[in-house]
């Protein structure tokens, strides 16, 4: 029996629970950090044409595929399948893309909670209690503990309340406090001594440091990061979409403004970095390099608003609470994926499912908390540095080579009569058969 699905209840509605979902720590942390120590605006340039030509043409192979079957990523890959292999296949590259979406979120909640962590800790110091301060502020495992629970338990409830009631109305409501606090941060950071030296490292590029094969694999690990793509996310989100909608308009909308404010917070870090370079604080390591990316964004720009006194506390309290914005409208789409499959796939409620998954994600994230040094870092590679672009591939080969082409246009044209007419039309169909699988294959050979 197919259960009554959830629908986002307008257009604006999908776009920012999309773009929720997109625009995360991986916008607002990663990219900036990554431009940073990579060639400034030769990066911009590289992630820039990796995510519209390789990262925009996949998101719009998840959402045509997730509309077009309305269900959870192995239901949809099955739904498209043509012959025995590839039915045999789906419910394997289905299922690890929801394994990979659990563990992506495994390790998100635990940075979601140090976002929270810090957030708390630059509030209570502005209350003046600096003993919990900086409990708050020091990493140890009792915090991640308590933080990555609270933030895993924020997540769920979301995602217990479903598509309209729990998504969308949470990202209609966060999504714009988001941009207005980054638009204000960064106005106001520009305005301090040693912001322009930031904005020249961001805007002149390096050219030689942004073309080795290791930097396009990372920008295209963080340009797939960036729009939820390969684990279902997006396939699920597309699968709540109204048939009136036209997917390649939202499809652009998304990924225009994930982009923008991946920009957009480059003009926040880098010149806050050299802000606090300027007010004292070391942002570059012994060997010259600058010091690396979870160091930068939890010692360094901490120091910087210490060193900035009231006003500093206030501007800090801002930034880690649109950090743990960003980071929760993210995190509910990854248990979307998870939760969505397990009250498809069962007669469970949504309630019961978002606890009981999120429960079991959660002793994932406490076993990584456990073992920090060995587990942190691979599983971060594991999940988006290999199989997050190896899975974008599949799909597209689901799309172009499985699927009745048909079928694909006609689940185009739904909501765009004129598409006909469009480039899109006349490009994108090839473009996803050919270039796109081959494109990332070959990214994906040369990183080992
Ligand atoms: N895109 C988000 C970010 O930039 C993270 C994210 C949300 C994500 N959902 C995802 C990443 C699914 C991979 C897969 O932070």
């Amino acid at each position: 029996m197919q259960q009554t699905r959830g629908r986002f209840s307008s257009r604006i509605g999908f776009v920012l629970a999309a773009a929720g979902s997109a625009v995360g720590l991986g916008n607002i942390w990663g990219f900036p950090t990554q431009a940073a120590s990579n060639g400034g605006a030769a990066f911009l340039l590289v992630y820039l044409a990796l995510a519209f030509c390789l990262a925009y043409p996949v998101l719009m192979t998840e959402l045509v595929i997730g509309r077009y079957a309305r269900g959870n990523p192995i239901t949809a890959l099955t739904a498209v399948s043509s012959n025995a292999l590839s039915r045999a296949l789906a419910p394997i590259i289905g299922g690890f893309g929801i394994l990979v979406a659990s563990l992506i979120l495994s390790f998100y909640c635990i940075v979601g909670g140090w976002m929270m962590s810090h957030f708390l800790a630059e509030l209570t110091c502005l209350l003046g209690f600096a003993d919990t301060a900086a409990w708050l502020e020091t990493f140890s495992i009792s915090r991640s503990l308590f933080f990555t629970t609270v933030f895993m338990l924020l997540t769920i409830r979301i995602i217990s309340q479903g598509v309209e009631s729990g998504i969308e109305r949470w990202s209609t409501r966060l999504m714009p406090l988001l941009l207005a606090m980054l638009v204000l941060l960064t106005l106001y950071v520009l305005t301090m001594d040693g912001a322009m030296e930031g904005l020249r490292v961001y805007l002149i590029p390096d050219f030689s440091r942004a073309l080795s094969p290791s930097l396009i694999i990372k920008a295209l690990g963080s340009a797939f990061f960036s729009l939820s793509l390969g684990v279902g996310t997006m396939l699920i989100y597309g699968s709540y979409i109204d048939d009136r909608e036209s997917l390649p308009r939202l499809g652009t909308q998304v990924t225009i403004i994930d982009i923008s404010i991946a920009v957009l917070a480059g003009f926040l870090i880098l010149p806050a970095m050299y802000v606090a370079l300027h007010n004292g604080v070391e942002i570059f390591a012994a060997n010259g390099a600058l010091i690396s990316e979870d160091t930068l964004i939890f010692t360094v720009l901490p120091a910087l608003f210490d060193k900035i006194g009231l006003a500093g506390g206030v501007v800090g309290t801002f930034f880690f609470l649109l950090m743990s914005i960003a980071a929760l409208t993210s995190s509910i789409s990854m248990l979307e994926v998870p939760v969505a499959t397990a009250v498809e796939k069962s007669s469970m409620q949504r309630k019961l499912a978002s606890y009981a998954v999120g429960g079991l994600i959660l002793l994932i994230s406490i076993t990584i908390i456990m073992n920090f040094e060995q587990l942190f870092g691979a599983t971060i590679a594991f999940t988006t540095r290999y199989s997050q672009p190896l899975l974008g591939m599949l799909i597209c080969i689901y799309v172009a080579w499985v699927w009745h082409r048909g079928e694909v246009l006609q689940q185009l044209q739904k909501g765009s009569p004129d598409i006909e007419t469009s480039a899109f039309w006349r490009i994108w169909p090839g473009y996803i058969k050919y270039v796109c699988p081959l494109v990332i294959l070959i990214i994906f050979v040369q990183s080992f």
